[in-house]
């Protein structure tokens, strides 16, 4: 987690940091602070909470200009999120700055031995050690780089590290292991950042780090090398995201942005996707055909939202190259000695790309040979260069932390996925695959429909926000959809909010029903009847006992009329692709309800877009 930026070059470097350090504040907002190196010293101010206290913390006590700039917006791990524990921390002649994202996990005995060594500690965390230990090193060279990979040979665990030096002014050094870290190529002026928004607004030239590497920037130069100091290979390339993609563009939070950007990014995810001769094509598809065709089990790893598209995805993949395909909870996997080998496809969803759950999961799955295909968002970050194969989504910067136009495009991947093996696998014929591909080709305008239709959805929130507790139904694709909408419940509005499979009620949830709680259910489109049927019986069992039900259903299905105390009309759609047509009201209500409550929709409590902890 954290949010990391580095500047040098002609600007003013706090003008630069802080505006970068805005656009990363999704990674964490515990905490705000900046380091200048102003005249052989450092300058520096932080603050607890969001940075419009960093903000007014500089407004009273001004720093000096300078171009040589840090800075950090926190998501906290090692200590209380405090002013103390506020990044950047210093060394005790106050000349070394260090940022730091991630977990450095042998610090205990560090620590211990640089106290010995009579070093003062004002913070409890891990990041004032490496600025102790970096004095330590440069008291044997004047070689801030190499100092910087000293200490980065003697750390364990996850780090990105960014450090500024009172005595190396127009530089600035970055290092990262497990964690991101990629900089921007400017014209006399260089950026270090956890991702490119930082510094889109100045550079799209931009630089990916591989693993274990440390970069030193200047004005004019970009330095790369491993942690032992040989030169390392490092990936240029072009960020062609548009900057307003990064940006509010008129909406009160980006959330309402981004439910508003689904049609285009399902569209977007979809685009490109044929050969020349109609076949199906994945983008950075390493692995061939034929090991492709030996996978004999997909297992589809994720964590939060994504592990919901991961749950839709094996209803379509089964479906369609009966491969058996089990979904877990990345924080689980590894734990738990799954049966993985080198016949199994590992299929990882991250929107963010650095879900430190995610990676650990795509590593111990490497070791034991299996191939790793991540359906990612986010170009250059670390889950998809640690696959084998990757497919992006095309969603655009995600920023708000509760997912949901992110959510809409992994689920449209996983399907591309699934027809994809099911295309070489020779499961399916090319008509086939043409006609589903069409029928997600008109999912765009589907989803438009449901947005244009979504006052009476909001006005809902408005009439239940001061409900306690909410539950949601569904059957088969229609189970994921329910405990997404719960989720975004949770997360936005901090209630209790419940999602089952219906066929599950009658086995417990049945007696969290009372008088006057919303239940909403999604009714499966009348294709699949017989699971139609079933959810039809579950409304009413919840409507006698009391429930107010909210029943999403596809248009021309009146069965559901006379137990519905409240309707929302889906269009119609195949059964397989109903998530993404019954999602997008349930995001909308959780948004509509949460700003009723007073909450920051964009940045809810205790939660962090990219948790790169484990
Ligand atoms: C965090 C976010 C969720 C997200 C989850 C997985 O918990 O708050 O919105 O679904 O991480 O993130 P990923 O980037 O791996 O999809």
């Amino acid at each position: 987690m954290c949010g990391i930026v580095g500047y040098v070059g002609v600007r003013s470097g706090l003008e630069v940091v802080m505006s970068g350090l805005r656009r990363l504040e999704y990674r964490g907002y515990d905490s705000g602070g900046v380091a200048l190196v102003y005249e052989g010293r450092i300058a520096s101010a932080k603050k607890a909470g969001k940075l419009a206290n960093l903000d007014r913390e500089l407004a009273l006590h001004p720093l000096p200009d300078s171009s040589t700039a840090i800075g950090h917006t926190r998501w906290a791990t090692h200590g209380a999120p405090n002013d103390r524990n506020a990044h950047p921390h210093l060394d005790s002649s106050g000349s070394i700055a260090v940022v730091h994202n991630g977990i450095i996990e042998n610090i205990a005995e560090i620590r211990a031995n640089l106290e010995a060594a009579g070093h003062e500690m004002v913070s409890e965390t891990d990041t004032e050690t490496v600025a102790h230990l970096l004095h330590e090193e440069l008291k044997g060279t004047h070689d801030l780089a190499e100092a910087v990979r000293s200490v980065c040979r003697q750390l364990e665990g996850a780090f990105t590290l960014v450090i500024a030096s009172g005595r190396h002014p127009d530089l600035v050094v970055g290092a990262r292991r497990n964690s991101p870290l990629v900089v921007g190529r400017g014209k006399g002026e260089n950026f270090l950042a956890s991702d490119v928004s930082a510094f889109i607004e100045y550079t799209r030239d931009a630089i990916e780090l591989g693993q274990d590497q440390v970069v030193s920037i200047t004005p004019d130069e970009i330095v790369v090398t491993d942690f032992f100091g040989n030169p390392a290979e490092t990936k240029d390339y072009y960020v062609d995201w548009d900057i307003s993609a990064a940006e509010k563009g008129g909406y009160d939070w980006f959330m309402l942005k981004e439910i508003d950007e689904q049609p285009q990014d399902v569209a977007d995810t979809l685009l490109g996707r044929h050969d020349a001769s109609g076949a199906l094509q994945l983008d950075e598809m390493r692995l061939s055909d034929d090991e492709l065709r030996e996978i004999d089990k997909i297992i589809v790893i994720a964590c939060g939202t994504s592990f919901y598209a991961g749950l839709v995805a094996k209803y379509a993949i089964e479906h369609w190259t009966r491969i058996p395909c089990e979904v877990e909870l990345a924080s689980e996997f590894r734990y738990r000695d799954p049966i993985v080998d080198r016949s199994t496809l590992v299929v990882t969803i991250s929107q963010s790309g650095e879900t430190m759950d995610t990676l650990m999961a795509i590593r111990y799955a490497r070791q034991q040979r299996a191939k790793v295909l991540s359906i990612c968002n986010t170009n250059g970050s670390t889950i998809p260069r640690e696959s084998d194969a990757v497919l992006y989504t095309h969603a655009g910067p995600e920023i708000a932390v509760a997912s949901t136009k992110g959510f809409l495009a992994q689920v449209v991947a996983c399907y591309l996925l699934g027809l994809y093996l099911a295309q070489i696998r020779g499961l399916k014929y090319g008509d086939e695959i043409s006609r589903i591909m069409t029928d997600l080709e008109t999912m765009p305008a589907a989803i438009q429909r449901v947005l244009d239709e979504s006052e009476p959805v909001r006005q809902l929130a408005k009439e239940l926000a001061g409900s306690k507790s909410f539950l949601f139904l569904g059957r088969h694709v229609g189970y994921p959809v329910a405990l997404e909408g719960a989720l975004k419940l949770k997360e936005l509005a901090y209630l209790h909010a419940e999602g089952f499979a219906a066929g599950e009620l009658k086995h417990g949830p049945i007696a969290l029903v009372e008088e006057g709680v919303p239940v909403f259910i999604v009714v499966p489109p009348r294709g699949r009847d017989q699971v139609h049927e079933k959810v039809l019986s579950n409304i009413q069992e919840v409507r006698a006992r009391g429930a107010r039900t909210i029943v999403l259903v596809e248009d021309g299905d009146d069965s559901v009329v006379p137990y519905a105390d409240e309707l929302i009309r889906l269009p119609k759609v195949p059964t397989l692709l109903q998530p993404l047509v019954a999602t997008v009201p349930l995001q909308i209500f959780a948004c509509a309800l949460a700003t009723e409550m007073g909450h920051d929709v964009d940045q809810p409590r205790n939660l962090a877009k990219s948790v790169t902890v484990e």
